[in-house]
């Protein structure tokens, strides 16, 4: 399995430094000289909607929705439609945040359903789960992360799909990120990360590629990315400059 590192931009970076930061993707012979093997599987970037169209036949680089609705199109005013994206050209989408699960309230119900959604469109959905910091320190993380992923892959309609993680498992990436570890500049400890994404292997599968989110940067990727079972990295924060997100992907390209 390779090792994808992923660029939350939020609502950061205006449509001028988000064309800036393309720059070097889309000069594809320069940036080939700086030496990133096999760049299409290892980069990702989930700009905002309205920076989609930069990505238009953007093809060194995966990208896709922060968030999106779970219907194709209709009367729905406000929302973003899952095959716009895809039309543009988008291939991973994010779902379930955790700042779309506290600040705008986002339930299960939800999540499971933009799961299902991009299973169907063939969109690789990035399922974010973790706990909080009341949480962990109550010792219930993994108990929150099994309901996270019960409720986000078995509450569908379609047994076939919602409810078989095998079927499931090659398809789908998880991005571990306790949640007070995002942005406060905390990271877990290296241990407690191997244990969370062991458990989450244990329940999606091994094929399942496991990122982890939460204060990644320059300085701690390497340590981070040595652990076994994570697979790469969901970065808010560090992402936001070229230079530091390629430096992490740099420092994490595993042997
Ligand atoms: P951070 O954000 O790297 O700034 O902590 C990670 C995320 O929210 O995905």
């Amino acid at each position: 399995m390779g090792f994808l590192c992923a660029a939350n931009w939020k609502m950061n970076l205006s449509y001028k430094e988000a064309e800036s930061f393309l720059n070097p993707f889309s000069k594809s012979d320069q940036f080939q000289q700086n030496k990133l093997p096999f760049l299409k599987s290892e980069l990702c970037i989930f700009p905002q909607a309205l920076q989609a169209t930069l990505f238009k036949n953007q093809k060194l680089l995966n990208w896709g929705a922060q968030d999106f609705y779970f219907e194709s199109q209709g009367a729905y005013t406000g929302q973003n439609s899952p095959d716009l994206y895809k039309e543009l050209g988008a291939n991973i989408m994010l779902i379930g945040h955790s700042e779309r699960r506290t600040l705008f309230h986002e339930m299960e119900v939800d999540i499971s359903k933009k799961v299902l959604k991009c299973v169907d469109l063939d969109l690789v959905p990035m399922l974010c789960v973790g706990e909080t910091l009341e949480e962990r320190k109550s010792n219930k993380t993994l108990d929150i992360i099994k309901n996270q992923l019960k409720s986000a892959f078995i509450s569908g309609s379609d047994p076939k799909k919602s409810g078989d993680l095998k079927f499931l498992a090659p398809k789908i990436i998880i991005a571990y990120e306790p949640v007070w570890a995002i942005g406060t500049g905390l990271t877990a400890k290296p241990e407690d990360v191997e244990k969370v994404h062991d458990f989450i292997k244990s329940i999606v599968g091994l094929e399942t590629a496991v990122l982890y989110g939460g204060s990644v940067k320059p300085e701690n990727s390497k340590e981070l990315s040595m652990i076994p079972s994570v697979n790469g990295f969901l970065i808010g924060g560090a992402s936001l400059k070229v230079d530091s997100f390629l430096s992490i992907y740099n420092n994490s390209v595993k042997n």
